[in-house]
């Protein structure tokens, strides 16, 4: 189960991306907006990351203009690494080496064909481990600071 959440600037991008989910059978909820009425993407974010750190969903997909003020958003949750990609190469790492739990993607930087293979990599890419986790256990303890 996955998460999908967006402000206005993303809410079109999301709902492209709904229909690739549905297209490959991933199930997903859908934290809105529902519309391009502009609300705010804090309120989006944490809505999306309270749904992983209940473990209702395992990853997050999360929308806004650009991507970045949803992703520094979500960031601020405990528990959440939350990576904001335009290119399939960091969709790919963020997984492998980050072990992220939301994507954010920009309504007005990206297409949903890009989206929708970035999606398809994030969705798809297990975290490699290894040399990566000591990494990851250091940014838990950021979490603390
Ligand atoms: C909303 O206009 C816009 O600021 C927001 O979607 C996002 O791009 C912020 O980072």
């Amino acid at each position: 189960m996955i998460v999908l959440a967006a402000d206005h600037g993303g809410y079109l991008l999301k709902e492209e991306v709904k229909k690739h989910l549905d297209d490959i059978h991933v199930k997903y909820i859908d934290c809105g907006t529902f519309s391009t009425d502009s609300v705010d993407y804090p309120d989006m974010a944490k809505l999306a990351c309270d749904k992983i750190i209940s473990g209702e969903a395992e990853k997050g997909l999360l929308f806004c203009g650009t991507g970045v003020g949803i992703s520094i958003a979500a960031n601020k949750v405990k528990g959440i690494r939350a990576c904001c990609c335009s290119d399939t190469f960091s969709a790919k790492y963020t997984r492998l080496h980050n072990d992220a739990n939301i994507l954010a993607m920009g309504g007005r930087v990206v297409g949903p064909g890009l989206a929708c293979e970035m999606v398809d990599l994030f969705l798809t890419t297990e975290f490699e481990g290894g040399r990566h986790q000591k990494r990851i256990d250091k940014i838990k303890a950021l979490e603390e600071c």
